[in-house]
């Protein structure tokens, strides 16, 4: 796709492993530590310490270079004026999208659709590459299950089996069919590990966990990377139970390279080697180095405390060369597997332009099947074009260029952007009167100037649509929130409309899961299309007036408020789970209640016990119904595969997209299991009436969970299974594991 460049042939492995060999032959102490190091380009220029670096050798890698010329030159410099001519790999963080911007990952995970990722991330490569970048860090696959971590927006959401399904699409989109090709960009599975877990979901912070719960959900989608081939991976910032990631040799060497066979190469996280002093493992620079060294991480980005002391702790005798020789190897076999020795430079003229045609109509698609339809009330969704006659167009999210692209987009085009207010328009000039009013000029505004303007909008229109949300800058890394309400006064902004009585559509764009307990009574219809990228305003306007209909499906809980957060539909049951009968909400607690009254299960007093919206939830303009749920042998043993069917109807009167989700539990296990675990998944498009048989086959296999200790077990009993819509499916049958 978009290349037309000729191809070079992909080289083999025989021969990448005997010139890493020749090469680290010829190479001194000084230029193995130089593969080692990351630097940061700076945005066209060359330094004169850069430009003696790369001569020699004394670094393999540069970050956030792009303008093409640029990484030619510095290219040239490595290849022809250094030593050994070893080609230089420029990575940048290419997340959802480079000039044409997807929607956030956690939005895109809302499709369900690992071929709309790869696509996806087929695309982002491609223009990339175009600028010289051949390495990307994505994809990013930590578990998510605290939205106030702004991180979630970068994640795929909260559950281990989905993430990693998703995850193998976006490294084969990235790294395409062939590594070698001009047009691939090495992936880096990141954060190495359990980052998404950071305490009281502030960045950055200490993470707490038990190795079964590391094993049965954070690791598993790095796995699914690592299967799919992904070339790099990358060292989480956070501390890991007492030991930071960067300095962890349980996770880069036990997991990764001894149990997992990873032959590619481990990138600190920005600095992170230099912080290990900061953590409070290290006393000094030097003693972080050899702490990264003995752990496992190959490539140090941006400090440099391996270019400082790596040769003198080889001297030393504190790490042996060999170690070295190993981290080099790795690192020289992914340029090796890139084609960097046989094709250094990049000829932009031999891809397609950035944000053409094909790759806006693919960020349109992508927008239009991450968003989710979270409420619609007496089907006021889609809107009927001729029955409208006036819309007023309300909030601060509704013609924003640069914030709809969301976190991570350094190198998104603004100036590509189509913004919901620009589709509007176009509607405008066939006819349909629009009132055009912010309300509030930022999202996090409190002042209510605005709003006599927007009620007024409101009073005059048919429908009242209000675009509303967070600012890009919200989410995203280090950009972490502690209420999770809509923030500035846009709650009290939806509230002043509704008071007018005309039906209220909120079109929510965001950066993760928000609490709104508080204002969903207020709003008739909710669309969420998380941050949409480039095209949010045809995909917005496609959904919103029926050409197209919502498919996307919530992979991320929404809680009802933050107090409830972690909340997560793989919870594990307790010994007192919260049921109908147990719970009571304190409004309703008489006076002088005895402590013994309120059932003691397992909730908060001031809010229900389940969430606003369940993970997997999503709504339709038509509906779905499931029936004739079987499984062929109601008994298996563990080497057999257990083969589900259920038949799917649609029963509304459109054409429809669902996503069929199977869920499976362990009721009776050694070690407990969680109450509900995704296993399988698939998206039927139906037409109205239509019905179709589903059928899931898994190996008994997929249901193991490490055990007391910590091997991967299956154990004899019932297994419970639901197949439905969403995480709370009631339709459910069991089949018994024997022996
Ligand atoms: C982030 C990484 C990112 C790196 C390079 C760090 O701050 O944690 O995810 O790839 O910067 O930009």
């Amino acid at each position: 796709m978009d290349l037309v460049a000729p191809s070079i042939p992909a080289p083999a492995e025989a021969d990448i492993d005997a010139l890493v060999r020749e090469l680290i032959g010829r190479m001194t102490l000084a230029e193995k530590v130089g593969q080692l190091q990351q630097v940061a380009g700076n945005s066209g220029q060359i330094s004169d310490s850069l430009a003696q670096a790369v001569r020699t050798g004394a670094v393999g890698s540069i970050i956030n270079e792009v303008d093409v010329d640029t990484v030619n030159r510095l290219q040239q410099m490595a290849v022809d004026e250094s030593q050994l001519g070893i080609p230089l790999l420029f990575g940048r963080d290419v997340i959802h999208g480079f000039e044409t911007v997807l929607p956030i990952p956690l939005g895109l995970s809302c499709s369900w659709d690992p071929d709309l990722l790869q696509r996806g991330a087929r695309m982002s490569a491609v223009e990339a590459a175009s600028s010289g970048v051949r390495w990307t860090f994505a994809p990013m696959v930590d578990i998510g299950r605290d939205p106030r971590w702004g991180r979630v927006a970068e994640c795929l959401g909260e559950d281990p089996y989905l993430s990693g399904v998703l995850a193998a699409a976006l490294v084969r989109g990235f790294q395409g069919d062939d590594l070698s090709s001009a047009s691939s960009i090495a992936a880096c599975a990141k954060h190495f590990a359990g980052y998404g877990a950071s305490e009281g979901g502030r960045d950055y912070n200490t993470t707490h966990i038990p190795e079964g719960e590391l094993r049965s959900v954070h690791l598993p989608p790095f796995k699914a990377a690592l299967d799919a081939g992904v070339a790099t991976f990358m060292a989480s910032f956070s501390d890991l139970n007492g030991i930071p990631a960067s300095a962890n040799r349980f996770l880069m060497t036990d997991v990764l390279r001894r149990e997992w066979g990873f032959d590619g190469f481990v990138v600190s996280d920005w600095e992170s080697i230099s912080q290990l002093r900061v953590h409070g493992l290290t006393g000094s620079d030097r003693e972080s180095a050899a702490a990264a060294i003995e752990a496992g991480i190959d490539m140090e980005m941006e400090s440099s405390t391996y270019r400082a002391h790596v040769e003198e702790l080889v001297a030393s005798g504190l790490i042996d060369e060999e170690t070295i020789d190993a981290m080099v190897a790795n690192v020289l076999r992914v340029k090796a597997r890139l084609g960097l020795f046989e094709r250094p430079f990049t000829d932009p003229a031999a891809f397609s332009s950035r944000g053409n045609a094909d790759h806006l109509q693919l960020a349109r698609e992508a927008a239009v099947r991450s968003a989710v339809l979270l409420k619609n009330d007496g089907d006021l969704l889609p809107l009927n074009r001729e029955r409208l006659r006036r819309v007023a167009v309300i909030g601060p999210m509704a013609d924003e260029p640069q914030e709809q692209l969301g976190t991570w987009v350094f190198d998104g085009n603004p100036q590509l952007s189509q913004t919901p207010l620009d589709a509007l328009l176009e509607l405008e000039s066939q006819g349909l009167m629009l009132d055009v009013v912010r309300g509030l000029e930022l999202t996090r505004d409190e002042g209510e100037a605005g709003f006599e303007a927007a009620e007024a909008a409101a009073r005059a229109a048919d429908v009242a649509l209000l675009f509303v949300g967070e600012e890009a800058v919200l989410s995203g890394e280090a950009h972490c929130r502690a209420d999770l309400r809509l923030p500035g006064a846009q709650e009290a902004l939806i509230r002043r409309v509704r008071a007018t009585g005309t039906p209220v559509v909120v079109v929510l764009m965001s950066g993760r899961a928000l609490a709104l307990d508080g204002i969903i009574d207020d709003i008739d219809a909710l669309l969420c299309l998380w941050h949409p990228g480039t095209m949010a305003g045809p995909a917005a306007i496609d959904l919103l007036f029926g050409n197209e209909t919502p498919s996307g499906k919530l992979t991320t809980t929404f809680p009802r408020v933050t107090g409830q957060v972690p909340i997560y539909y793989g919870q594990r049951n307790t010994g007192r789970p919260p049921t109908p009968e147990t719970y009571v909400h304190m409004r309703d607690l008489p006076r002088g209640a005895s402590q013994l009254s309120t059932g003691n299960t397992s909730y908060h007093l001031d809010t229900h016990y389940t969430p606003l919206f369940p993970f997997g939830f999503g709504l339709s303009y038509t509906s779905f119904a499931y029936s004739q749920l079987t499984c062929d042998t109601p008994e298996v043993s563990r080497h057999d595969d257990i083969c589900v069917r259920v038949t799917v109807r649609n029963t509304g009167s459109r054409t429809g997209t669902e996503v069929v989700q199977l869920y499976t539990r362990d009721p009776v296990a050694s070690v407990t299991r969680p109450v509900r675990e995704l296993k399988r998944f698939m998206r039927v498009t139906l037409d109205p009436g239509a019905s179709q048989e589903i059928e899931f086959r898994l190996p008994v296999y997929d249901l193991c969970f490490p055990g007391r200790d910590m091997k991967m077990t299956i154990e004899p009993g019932v297994i419970e299974l639901w197949v439905g819509g969403n995480s709370q499916a009631s339709l459910g049958t069991t089949l018994t594991i024997v022996s």
